[in-house]
């Protein structure tokens, strides 16, 4: 899902984070989404009007009164304009005022016209932020179905270090993006696997893939913006997992194997996107392996298949299986499928590793086969839940 043409507006209040607000901003807007940036008074000592004013395009709000507007409706014209609301960073003040229904400036008095879906992301002091009245406020706008993107933990402004920094960027914008998506996967639970394994030879050395995990983590993101409760068990990544998911690594088959045995049970959905070993060494040295002049035979073994040992609990859950095969693709892909119990199978041709790219092909159970692609790989996984939502 793109957010081009999709209206936020954004609250900025006083606290020390609002420098950060440019940046956050500037992620939406390469999203193409149109953002109306609003200061309330004391954000105005934080952040620059003329910054937010240009990267924006449009005006800043900073008070109800507009002296070249004969009558005051605008916080009723941005209600209506906004589809969602986002304050950040939202203050002990703000959200004391939210959740009291006080109505003394425009964010606050904005707040109380809409009907969108609104996001909070707190930054403050530990000690304000754990504050009775704080939270107790926090309860009542959550119980509300307001959105309260938590604060991180770490150093603050203040000198001191604890929870109160506000989210990170990715997480605020996934929140937005998760708030102006459809919620159709919402109440299923989702094990996504990821990323290559890496099999151990001795304390130094693995024998792993080229997989970067990109397929996985743009499936367990967009899974979890659509409703879904994401797990991901993930090998060895080029990129970061988002910490705001429950990401779980495990590195070796054995590891994947183990964590995918005992969450399997407690999800709806399986997704085995990860590239796992087929073979592992039948020993690890305990120490590193000295260079040899005759040079080094390893002894592999078969390593276990993750997916087929799942395929025999499956029940009622649905199955997705990857393959990647150079050659004879579809007549693998339709082998593995019924092989493994898959629902879904989605395969890969071998250029998709490491691409941001692919072309993939879905096969499901009932024989059709769906082309798609080229594409990047963030629509191929919208592509792929869509088909997984309709099973
Ligand atoms: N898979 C698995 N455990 C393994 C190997 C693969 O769970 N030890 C899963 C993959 O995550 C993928 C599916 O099985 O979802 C197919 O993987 P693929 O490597 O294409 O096929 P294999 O069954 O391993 O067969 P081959 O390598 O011979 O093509």
């Amino acid at each position: 899902m793109t957010l081009a043409g999709r209206r936020v507006a954004v609250g900025i209040c006083g606290g020390i984070a609002a420098y950060k607000m440019p940046q956050i901003i500037r992620m939406l807007l390469k999203q193409d989404c149109e953002v109306q940036a609003i200061l309330t008074a004391n954000g105005e000592r934080f952040a620059a009007k003329a910054t937010l004013a240009t990267l924006t395009r449009r005006p800043v709000i900073t008070s109800l009164f507009d002296q070249t507007e004969p009558v005051s409706t605008r916080h009723i014209a941005t209600a209506d304009w906004a589809e969602a609301l986002l304050v950040a960073p939202a203050t002990a003040n703000i959200l004391a005022k939210f959740a009291c229904g006080i109505a003394d400036d425009f964010l606050s008095t904005l707040y109380l016209s809409l009907k969108t879906p609104v996001l909070c992301a707190p930054s403050m002091n530990t000690v304000m932020w754990e504050h009775p009245a704080t939270q107790e406020n926090l309860a009542i706008l959550r119980k509300r179905g307001v959105v309260i993107v938590p604060p991180a933990s770490g150093d603050l402004a203040c000198g001191s270090s604890g929870a109160g920094r506000l989210a990170p960027g990715k997480e605020i914008v996934f929140a937005v993006r998760k708030a102006l998506s459809p919620q159709d996967l919402a109440g299923k639970k989702m094990l996504i696997t990821c990323g290559g394994t890496q099999e151990q030879i001795d304390p130094v050395r693995v024998i792993s893939n080229k997989s970067t995990g990109k397929m996985g983590i743009a499936l367990a993101i967009r899974a979890a913006e659509r409703g879904a409760q994401v797990t991901l068990v993930h090998g060895a990544l080029a990129q970061a997992a988002p910490q705001y998911l429950l990401a779980v690594p495990a590195l070796s088959t054995a590891d994947m194997a183990r964590e995918v045995r005992t969450r399997f049970p407690k999800n709806d959905i399986l997704v085995m996107a990860a590239a796992v070993a087929d073979f592992t060494p039948k020993t690890v040295a305990r120490k590193k392996i000295k260079k040899q002049a005759q040079g080094l035979t390893l002894n592999l073994v078969a390593a276990q298949d993750i997916l087929k040992e799942a395929s025999r609990k499956k029940g009622k859950r649905v199955i997705v299986g990857f393959a990647l095969d150079s050659d004879d693709r579809a007549a693998q892909a339709r082998k593995k499928l019924i092989e493994k119990k898959c629902d879904l199978l989605v395969a890969n041709p071998p250029m998709a590793i490491g691409s941001e790219t692919t072309a993939l092909t879905l096969y499901a159970k009932d024989g059709s086969a769906i082309e798609l692609g080229p594409m990047t790989k963030k629509d191929a996984a919208e592509a792929i839940l869509d088909r997984i939502a309709a099973l």
